[in-house]
């Protein structure tokens, strides 16, 4: 059987990343095509009870344990979830991935890129998104998008976060134009669903070559 594809979905809070993954799955499910949806944090059950840990604005967390609990609930989903699809030949999407954690620890919480390049190495083993869809949205944008919701622990944080996050995506979009493909989540949901829809099937239909 062939193997999957493996792509990741990215972008700063608010930019529309589940709004968009109701759109795909639900195409999908209309196409028949097979699909695990990834979510970090979350995505399995240890992952689920990390993501409570992690984004619960009482728990004092510090930035090194905050690494290391997305890379704990990374190597778990690889391990439980994103290898044994890949191997049925599925579609695996993750609502975020390494990027989320070099653009949030890495960058905006000055952990340090080649840090989290390493803890990568070992939690995912080589286990890498071949496309990467970012929904580029301004921060100012999303905070609008996001004024009056309830916010978890990294939402919570400022504007100047925000924005240093933001950049992180862009920079990390300049520096792997091969994987990461860009897409304006300044738009109607229609279109920008219409987009990742064509992007992903031409990646899709060509995943043996
Ligand atoms: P994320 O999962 O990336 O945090 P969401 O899909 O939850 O983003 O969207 C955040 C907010 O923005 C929600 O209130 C959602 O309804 C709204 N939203 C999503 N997509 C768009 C869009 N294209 N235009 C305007 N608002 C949007
Ligand atoms: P998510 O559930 O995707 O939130 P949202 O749907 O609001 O975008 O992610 C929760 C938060 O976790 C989000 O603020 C980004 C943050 N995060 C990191 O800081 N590092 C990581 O490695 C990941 C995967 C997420």
């Amino acid at each position: 059987m062939a193997e999957g594809l493996f792509i990741s979905i990215e972008g700063i809070d608010g930019s529309g990343k589940s709004t968009q993954l109701d759109h795909l799955t639900k195409r999908l499910d209309l196409e028949g095509i097979p699909y695990l949806l990834n979510r970090e944090p979350g995505g399995s059950g240890v992952g689920m009870q990390i993501r409570q840990i992690v984004l619960d604005p009482k728990n004092p967390v510090s930035p090194t344990a905050e690494l290391l609990l997305y890379f704990a609930n990374r190597a778990q989903n690889v391990d439980e979830q994103i290898r044994p699809a890949m191997a049925e030949g599925k579609l695996v999407i993750s609502d975020r991935y390494t990027d989320s954690t070099l653009a949030y620890q890495g960058v905006a919480r000055d952990l340090g890129q080649d840090l989290v390049a390493q803890l990568h190495a070992i939690a995912c083993r080589g286990t890498e998104p071949t496309l990467t869809i970012y929904l580029r949205i301004r921060p100012e944008v999303s905070a609008n998008r996001l004024r009056n919701a309830k916010k978890d622990r990294l939402e919570a944080e400022g504007a100047a976060f925000h924005f240093r996050v933001y950049q992180a995506y862009e920079a990390l979009a300049a520096a792997h134009p091969e994987r990461i493909v860009p897409v304006n989540g300044e738009r109607g949901e229609g279109s920008i669903a219409d987009d990742i829809w064509r992007i992903l099937m031409e990646r899709w239909q060509r995943r043996d070559s």
